[in-house]
């Protein structure tokens, strides 16, 4: 069976990942999720204390880019990969509000965008993945056979994460998270290198009202069509 390539794109919180990792396991092809590396190059910045405010685009982090290695590892009892910053499992941490915070500021960064865009597209290079994003379908694979654009409201994707993050143990507030979905949106939508925007051939599809299986079995299905049309 020929493998495709799929892009998953969309706005903070639209349930992206969920899908991209249900897709992956059914068609038994590679999941990533590339906000993960975005995510762990801001925790290196905050542990190692790289945000300055005279520094706002941040040229220490950037020094120290070569650094910093990323990895996935395969959790079978997950049943999905989970992110490796020089060698430590950092896929919890990641999540947290703090580093969500600041995410969207070191994700402006064009040296930081060009590694990490590097490095997905050597995973990618044998297709047979689902990777999930903001530029997946516009800068990192614009040959994909298939891409999804994903939307929801604000409201409906600060309520997912706002029970996500109480689920495990964090915090928080559900102003605070609207707050910082919206701020993330705007950064994403308005920055000069890989603006998110829906690439002119995605299909887009708005999850407000879908659950989580009803979402599933439109994606699959999209995927099945689109690999037996590249046979
Ligand atoms: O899970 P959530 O939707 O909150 O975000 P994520 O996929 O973990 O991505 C976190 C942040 O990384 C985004 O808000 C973007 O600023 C950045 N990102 C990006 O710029 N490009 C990507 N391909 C993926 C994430």
């Amino acid at each position: 069976m020929s493998k495709i390539t799929i892009a998953i794109d969309g706005f903070s919180s639209t349930g992206k990942s969920t899908v991209a990792r249900q897709l992956a396991n059914a068609l038994e092809y590679i999941y990533v999720d590339s906000g993960a590396m975005y995510r762990a190059v801001t925790l290196y910045a905050i542990r190692n204390k790289l945000y300055d405010e005279k520094d706002p685009g941040l040229q220490r982090l950037v020094a120290q880019l070569p650094e910093i290695h990323l990895s996935f590892v395969f959790d079978p009892r997950l049943g999905y990969s989970e992110i490796l910053m020089n060698g430590e499992n950092v896929d919890k941490e990641i999540r947290r509000m703090e580093v969500s915070d600041r995410v969207s500021q070191v994700a402006v960064i064009r040296e930081i965008r060009e590694k990490l865009v590097d490095i997905q597209r050597d995973i990618g290079k044998d297709k047979g993945i689902v990777m999930d994003g903001r530029d997946i379908g516009t800068v990192v694979f614009p040959d994909a056979e298939l891409k999804i654009f994903i939307t929801a409201s604000p409201d409906v994707r600060a309520r997912r994460r706002y029970e996500e993050l109480l689920g495990r143990g964090e915090k928080v507030n559900y102003e605070e998270v609207l707050r910082n979905i919206r701020e993330r949106d705007y950064i994403d939508s308005h920055r000069e290198f890989s603006p998110l925007k829906k690439a002119e051939d995605a299909v887009e599809i708005d999850n407000s009202e879908l659950d989580i299986g009803e979402q599933f079995d439109k994606v699959l299905r999209l995927a099945k069509e689109t690999i037996e049309q590249s046979l």
